[in-house]
């Protein structure tokens, strides 16, 4: 009965509606405010090269994340395809992060070191030349595109402004590190930058006095 008498008063249905929507944002969210590993960059995690930043704005550029997701679910069939499951601590950096939500293709977090430069250069020219069956559009305008050394250079002082730990010596090699290179080389070094973060290895322990 209490259940009719809610579903027909407005009033009561948006007010206990909102209750139980706070009440699922509570409990998804504020267990995460108190994880603090999941506010660490993971261990192992380096700072993207400029030529690596660059790289990442022609990704968000050409809308690569509409086909493809930079997440490995904690499945079993996702772990064993695409490498390690993704943490919320590895985009920690990441402005904004690049999950995604839709694959058409394959998820890229992992793709780092599975082809080389030269197979991503002809797939993103042409995926066809590689892949027959493949309905990736191509990206050749890409090859033509040099790259800014200021964009650059100014992107990272803006990323390191929301806490990117980038050094004024990364920030100031940038434009050589660009120099002579085009949005297709970047988009590469990109692609190579995303693995899983290798957590360094313990300190050997000591073994023994050695004086
Ligand atoms: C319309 C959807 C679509 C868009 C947009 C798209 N891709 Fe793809 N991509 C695919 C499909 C489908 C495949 C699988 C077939 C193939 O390898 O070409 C793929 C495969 C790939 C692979 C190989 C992954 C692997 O593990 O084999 C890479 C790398 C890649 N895409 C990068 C990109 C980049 C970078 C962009 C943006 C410049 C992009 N894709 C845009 C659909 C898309």
């Amino acid at each position: 009965m209490n259940h009719e008498k809610i579903e027909k008063s407005v009033g009561w249905l948006a007010i206990l509606t909102a209750v139980a929507i706070s009440f699922g944002g509570f409990v998804e969210i504020v267990p995460l405010m108190a994880e603090q590993a999941k506010m660490q960059p993971a261990p192992g995690m380096k700072t993207r090269t400029p030529l690596e930043v660059a790289g990442r704005d022609v990704y968000i550029r050409e809308g690569c994340y509409n086909c493809h997701s930079q997440m490995v679910r904690s499945l079993a069939e996702e772990v064993l395809r695409y490498g390690p499951a993704g943490q919320a601590s590895e985009s920690i950096w990441d402005h904004p992060f690049q999950w995604g939500s839709k694959r058409t293709g394959p998820d890229l977090s992992r793709v780092g070191g599975r082809y080389s430069d030269d197979w991503h250069r002809i797939h993103l020219l042409n995926p066809r030349d590689v892949v027959p069956e493949s309905n990736m559009p191509g990206y050749p305008w890409l090859a033509e595109q040099a790259l800014d050394a200021e964009d650059v250079q100014a992107e990272m002082r803006a990323l390191s402004r929301v806490g990117v730990p980038f050094s004024e010596a990364d920030i100031a090699s940038a434009p050589e590190a660009v120099a002579g290179k085009t949005k297709l080389d970047a988009l590469i070094a990109f692609l190579q930058s995303l693995r899983a973060p290798v957590a360094p290895a313990a300190a050997p322990a000591s073994t023994g006095d050695a004086s």
